[in-house]
């Protein structure tokens, strides 16, 4: 995996004890970044996967348990075949580059999506991945493929609508917290931050149901640009924002003093 500074010389005004548990990225901005060098969109891609592998290993020293990183959309295989061939020789690349560094690090790997649409070979690979790093107890890393947060609200409505018909469970006994077990992120906790870059302003499909509480950054930084000190900025953000679930700060503070006595 790609170098990482000494923590200490970037961290120093970090909270390391109030650091987001989950953290989600939407990486947007690789083609304008190739575009901008005269360079092709695959190009672009490349450097995003490097971003990507810096701020993996970021996280992972930093001990965040979870980080999704939105890698394809299903608004993504209308894009040209060739660059869909590009992405998925990367996405290949990446796993089989990546997989000693993540069982040495004890990050357990696993894909989201409708991932049935993806090649074989990908499934493969990503099955693979999946298994080699179960072990891994230190952080999850989630990739999106193939993932559209509707779909997968959709399909869990869908096996929500099963067990009701087979009896096995009553439309009055389904709540938030049984429905989220019925979507890909079934027993992950909700992002507490969401990194979009590129100056874009959506959450384009990605975690619709996950994001309600979510903490939101954009920043205009194109994703390959964004490596370790962009990561930091945000997470510094982060920690500057006053997190209330839609209490007030009286029943915020309330709650935080009751924790601390536990
Ligand atoms: C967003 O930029 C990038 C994608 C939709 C493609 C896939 C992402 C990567 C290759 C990065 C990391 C991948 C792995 C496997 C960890 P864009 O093409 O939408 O950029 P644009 O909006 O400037 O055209």
């Amino acid at each position: 995996m790609a170098q990482v500074k000494d923590l200490s010389t970037i961290t120093p005004s970090l909270d390391t004890h109030r650091l987001p548990r989950h953290v989600a990225i939407i990486m947007d901005g690789n083609g304008r970044w190739a575009q901008q060098r005269g360079l092709l969109r695959n190009k672009g891609h490349a450097a995003g996967v490097e971003a990507a592998r810096i701020v993996i290993r970021l996280a992972r020293k930093l001990d965040i348990s979870y980080l999704t990183l939105f890698a394809f959309s299903e608004e993504n295989w209308q894009r040209p075949a060739l660059e869909i061939k590009a992405i998925m020789g990367l996405l290949r690349r990446f796993l089989a580059r990546e997989l000693r560094e993540m069982q040495e690090n004890q990050i357990a790997f696993q894909a989201i999506g409708n991932l049935k649409q993806l090649p074989a070979a990908v499934q493969r690979d990503l099955a693979q991945t999946t298994a080699a790093t179960a072990a891994g107890a230190k952080m999850v890393l989630t990739l999106a493929l193939s993932y559209g947060g509707r779909s997968e609200i959709v399909q869990a409505v869908q096996a929500l609508g099963k067990e009701i018909q087979a009896g096995r469970l009553q439309p009055g006994e389904v709540d938030a917290a049984l429905f989220s077990r019925y979507l890909y992120t079934a027993g992950m906790p909700d992002p507490d931050l969401l990194i979009r870059t590129s100056g874009e302003y959506r959450l384009s499909n990605f975690l619709l149901w996950q994001s309600a509480y979510t903490e939101l950054y954009l920043t205009e930084t194109l994703w390959p640009d964004f490596r370790e000190e962009e990561f930091l900025k945000a997470l510094h953000a982060y920690q500057q924002r006053d997190r209330r679930f839609g209490l007030t700060q009286e029943q915020i503070e309330a709650l935080n003093a009751s924790n601390s006595r536990h």
